[in-house]
């Protein structure tokens, strides 16, 4: 998917206009990766509507096919998965490629089975810490060893019989939290996990949703051993995707966007907390439920931000959306700091990093904390300059968006990496550009 040896660098042109117009985005990852793993999990049938299009979540199909589940394309993205005979040990090793959520969710899953398998990935994925989810589970009673000294994939599983913990995370993770409510729906006695502050709930949502035999209490998550009802499942919009377009409609002048379906739910919504504690005009309508999820359609107009203070709490609601916050940053007035965001380090790349270098050489006003970073702005990007992606598909797509409102063009390196989550995502800023 990613040809990086003879991809040419993207250009981006300044844009001399607003962006006008309405759109929509690929189906959520999160939700995506585990509809496909649940419903794997039924052994039964059951219809995904609205199924990603983003190449981490064909890693998860190619994953579940491995195992011997059945994926049919009615469409690019209305999928039925059929698991009549369940999981069955593969022939070879299992590819994660570059998703963090199908290697530690996958591992929580494959601990409870019957037979042997093996988990790995691409480059950035195997240097990705892997002893958050290798270690509760080991607790559980697992058999699990992985690449240096049990830290990295490859992730090496001997399925063995679970038994519950009662799991204490010095982390705020939904894929940590997600491995272990899904190892404790095939062990006995109870399995819960408490963490500091609630990270995204799609797992506890979903699995609910299917009549799995789990409880929410503010922070802490109980789950007993379970089987799931197949049940049709459709996916909204992935809000990580329409920030994109919310920053982009925020800062570029006179702009108006509606970006319709967007998943509501209140653990992702960070970014509309922060975008109007900056000062932009956001509307939000047509609101319902489907699926335990809450999804509505978003109206945003160009308005004149200001900097904040962005604490550690909100963090986990924002954890994905953060390279987008940092460009928007750097058109509001006065200063933006970003505090408590130290995993934002082990994502696809080191963010933090990432995010500093390039943006400093647009000419932003960027400096680097161990846990963040601190933007003074409003500052006009220069551009004419060539950008890295470092293999990372939102530090790609927050370079386009910086690009657009730079006074020179740009080029982006290994821009195809956008594909991981958003293969549309240059076709979807085109249809706003007229
Ligand atoms: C995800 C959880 C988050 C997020 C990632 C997707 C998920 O990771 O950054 O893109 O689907 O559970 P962490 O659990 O590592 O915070």
């Amino acid at each position: 998917m990613n040809n990086i040896q003879s991809e040419k660098p993207e250009k981006v042109k300044p844009l001399k206009m607003p962006l006008t117009g309405t759109i929509k985005v690929p189906a959520d990852k999160s939700i995506s990766h585990r509809a496909a793993m649940f419903a794997a999990l039924t052994h039964d049938e059951v219809k995904i509507t609205n199924f990603s299009t983003g190449g981490d979540c064909r890693s998860t199909l190619s994953v579940l096919e491995q195992l011997g589940v059945e994926v049919t394309y009615l469409t690019q993205n209305n999928i039925i998965i059929s698991s009549k005979n369940g999981l069955k040990e593969p022939a070879n090793v299992l590819d994660a490629g570059n998703s963090g959520t199908t290697i530690r969710l996958m591992t929580g899953i494959l601990a409870g089975m019957d037979f042997y398998s093996v988990l790995t990935g691409d480059d950035s994925l195997r240097s990705r810490p892997m002893a958050r989810v290798i270690s509760p589970i080991r607790q559980m009673g697992a058999n699990i060893w992985a690449k240096c000294n049990d830290t990295k994939a490859p992730i090496s599983i001997k399925g063995a019989k679970l038994s519950g913990i009662a799991y204490d995370s010095a982390a705020s993770s939904a894929q940590v939290k997600s491995a272990i409510l899904l190892a404790g729906l095939s062990a006995e006695g109870v399995t819960s996990i408490t963490e500091p502050f609630k990270s995204r709930d799609h797992t506890e949502r979903l699995l609910s949703y299917l009549d799995a035999d789990i409880r929410i209490e503010n922070n802490k998550v109980e789950i007993k051993k379970s089987c799931l009802t197949p049940k049709p499942i459709t996916i909204p919009g992935d809000i990580s995707s329409a920030a994109f377009f919310l920053a982009a409609g925020a800062i570029v002048p006179d702009s108006e966007i509606v970006i319709k379906n967007i998943g509501l739910n209140p653990t992702r919504t960070g970014i509309i907390d922060i975008l109007k504690r900056m000062g932009a005009q956001i509307e939000i309508f047509n609101q319902k439920l489907e699926c335990g999820e809450e999804v509505g359609d978003f109206r945003i107009n160009y308005s004149n931000l200001k900097g904040i203070t962005i604490e550690e709490d909100i963090i986990p609601r924002i954890i994905d959306e953060l390279p987008i916050i940092a460009v928007a940053a750097t058109q509001a007035e006065g200063t933006t700091v970003i505090k408590g965001a130290h995993d934002l380090r082990h994502k696809e790349s080191d963010r933090i990093k990432a995010v500093c270098s390039e943006l400093t050489k647009f000419g932003a006003n960027i400096q680097e904390t161990s846990d963040g970073f601190i933007i003074q702005g409003k500052t006009k990007l220069k551009g004419n300059c060539v950008l890295e992606s470092y293999h990372d598909h939102r530090i790609a797509m927050a370079c386009y968006v910086a690009g657009l409102i730079a006074d020179n063009p740009v080029e982006i390196k290994d821009f195809s990496w956008v594909n991981i989550s958003f293969p549309e995502f240059i076709q979807t800023f085109e249809k706003l550009i007229f």
